[in-house]
């Protein structure tokens, strides 16, 4: 018989490679190679140079990549008038929307507006932002997404202290909504993927391990 705990090392880690790592010269290729790589979402920054210092993709260039993908879209806001964002860009049908709760004021509404428009609805916390935050909405949402580097920019360096930061909020979430995932964003590659796993991940984000390898379905595999 399998326990818990043999069946949680056994588990398959989601991988959603994020495209701002991606050759934007040749975006639809990219997008279809790491789908045809077998990856399970396509993660997408979306930056509006106010919340963060960088601006990325508006609502033309993702759906040109939702036409290129074959796997749902897991798009990441890290924009200011969220609720307006998410409006713009509900109509590309992601399978997850995930706002910041450093920016949010009405933080349950924005969730519900997310889930009453047919997408799964995710809570993102900065690499400062203390995960007992997360108590009151916990239970309404389908999605956490640890920032493990500050949002704004692809290739940097994994925060250490995101993993003990992880473990909180596995216990938390496995309190109050076991049936939330845990997503994790930032400096993730094959030399922190075991301590990811073993802290209890479901899912994790990377772009430039992924991009930056010759063999995109190689990378996939080893952080599964
Ligand atoms: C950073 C973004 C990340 C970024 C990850 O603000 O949210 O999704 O692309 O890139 P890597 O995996 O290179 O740290
Ligand atoms: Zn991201």
């Amino acid at each position: 018989m399998q326990t818990k705990g043999n069946k949680e090392r056994h588990k398959k880690i989601l991988v959603a490679p994020s495209v701002l790592s991606a050759d934007f010269s040749k975006l639809g290729e990219e997008v279809r190679a790491i789908c045809d790589a077998e990856c399970d979402y396509v993660h997408i920054d979306v930056m509006d140079g106010h919340f963060v210092p960088n601006l990325t993709m508006g609502p033309m260039i993702v759906k040109s990549i939702a036409k290129a993908s074959s796997k749902p879209l897991d798009i990441h806001l890290m924009v200011k008038n969220v609720p307006f964002f998410v409006e713009l860009f509900a109509p590309l049908k992601p399978a997850f929307m995930s706002v910041h709760i450093e920016e949010v004021q009405h933080l349950h509404r924005v969730i519900w507006q997310i889930k009453d428009l047919g997408i799964k609805a995710g809570v993102v916390l900065n690499p400062h932002t203390n995960e007992q935050d997360l108590e009151y909405i916990l239970p309404d949402i389908d999605l956490v997404l640890l920032m493990s580097v500050n949002p704004g920019f692809g290739g940097q360096s994994f925060i250490p202290s995101s993993l003990k930061k992880l473990k909180n909020l596995k216990q938390l979430r496995d309190r109050l909504n076991p049936n939330c995932l845990l997503e994790i964003d930032g400096g993730v590659s094959d030399k922190n993927i075991m301590d990811l796993k073993n802290a209890g991940i479901d899912m994790v984000v990377a772009g430039s391990y992924i991009f930056g390898s010759n063999d995109y379905r190689q990378a996939i595999l080893s952080l599964r």
